[in-house]
């Protein structure tokens, strides 16, 4: 692509959450995105996280996706770092160096590792964690609850399977520091920002349900420290993101933000392209005019039977 067409016209398809199960049981959804996102002929094209907590699974998913003619990228999710029940690397270790080689070995950029740049638009990711500033004040719930992840006997997984010694205040801080260490490095030429997280960076993208512990869960979402950082760059158009299983669409300020997940729900056979047609968001960015045409939001697996085991 030349410059002039970039600064024109850019394509993106986006997707994330598919929480692929083991043993080729998604071999077919695994094809059939591959195959629609060909169709959209995206110049980039985006995976923000929750693949698999097995990097073999994670690998072989990546490798199935991998889409030629397009630049590739992915974002950890929470799920892809943590640490497997069989031993192996940690989910630091996992973040920081088996995520990178697992998409290097799939033709995949992983993000975070260093921003992406295509003529004056720059691809800037982070997995991004929560720090319980979406926590719904109203209902009390002490501070200790949300540190230890657990309210009357609703536990948030991660308890269990993330083992590096930050708090989630730290963790927080931490991405927030390389995100904004990512944004002032950035080459100067460069005017536009697409912002890629598993995490979110707008407590408004969090779907609330007045129950419980749905509305204790968000609090494990994301953080508004993150999106402050993005409002303040003042280069950021698109914010995309997965994490919440329930689809959504934003604005704040400049910045379209949106949530991309496919979910643990599995159609069958014959319904399979249509899931995917809604799963995949493509996003086309016309000079400063960012638009996301037939952009499905909500739930897509709420009717669907749910595929445990992952
Ligand atoms: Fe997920
Ligand atoms: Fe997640």
């Amino acid at each position: 692509m030349s410059l002039e067409d970039c600064a024109r016209n850019l394509r993106i398809a986006a997707i994330s959450d598919l929480h692929i199960l083991p043993d080729e049981s998604d071999k077919q959804l695994l094809e059939c995105i591959r195959e629609r996102v060909e169709e959209i002929d995206p110049d980039v094209f985006v995976i923000a996280g929750d693949v698999s907590d097995h990097l073999d699974i994670l690998t072989d998913a990546l490798t199935k996706l991998h889409v030629a003619g397009s630049t590739n990228l992915y974002v950890a999710g929470n799920h892809d770092v943590w640490f497997e029940d069989t031993g192996g690397p940690g989910t630091l270790e996992k973040y920081s160096h088996k995520i990178g080689e697992a998409c290097r070995e799939a033709g995949f950029l992983h993000l975070p590792d260093s921003p992406f740049v295509l003529s004056n638009i720059a691809f800037v990711g982070s997995m991004g964690w929560y720090d319980y500033s979406f926590r719904r004040h109203d209902l009390d719930i002490p501070m200790e609850n949300y540190e230890k992840k657990e309210f009357r006997g609703a536990v948030w997984y991660d308890l269990f399977k993330i083992d590096w010694v930050f708090t989630d205040a730290e963790a927080t801080s931490l991405f927030n520091q390389k995100l904004e260490y990512d944004l002032k490095t950035l080459p100067k030429h460069i005017t536009q920002v697409v912002y890629i997280s598993h995490h979110l960076p707008f407590q408004n993208l969090t779907v609330y349900k007045d129950r419980l512990p749905w509305d204790f869960y968000s609090a494990f979402m994301g953080a508004t420290s993150t999106g402050k950082i993005l409002e303040e760059d003042g280069r950021i158009i698109i914010s995309i993101s997965g994490h919440s299983h329930i689809r959504n669409q934003m604005s704040r300020g400049n910045i379209t933000a949106i949530t991309v997940p496919l979910g643990y729900g599995r159609p069958d056979n014959e319904s399979l392209q249509d899931f995917v047609r809604d799963a995949v968001a493509a996003i086309e960015i016309d000079g400063s005019v960012v638009s996301v045409p037939g952009f499905v939001k909500g739930d897509l697996s709420a009717d669907l039977t749910y595929a445990p085991s992952r």
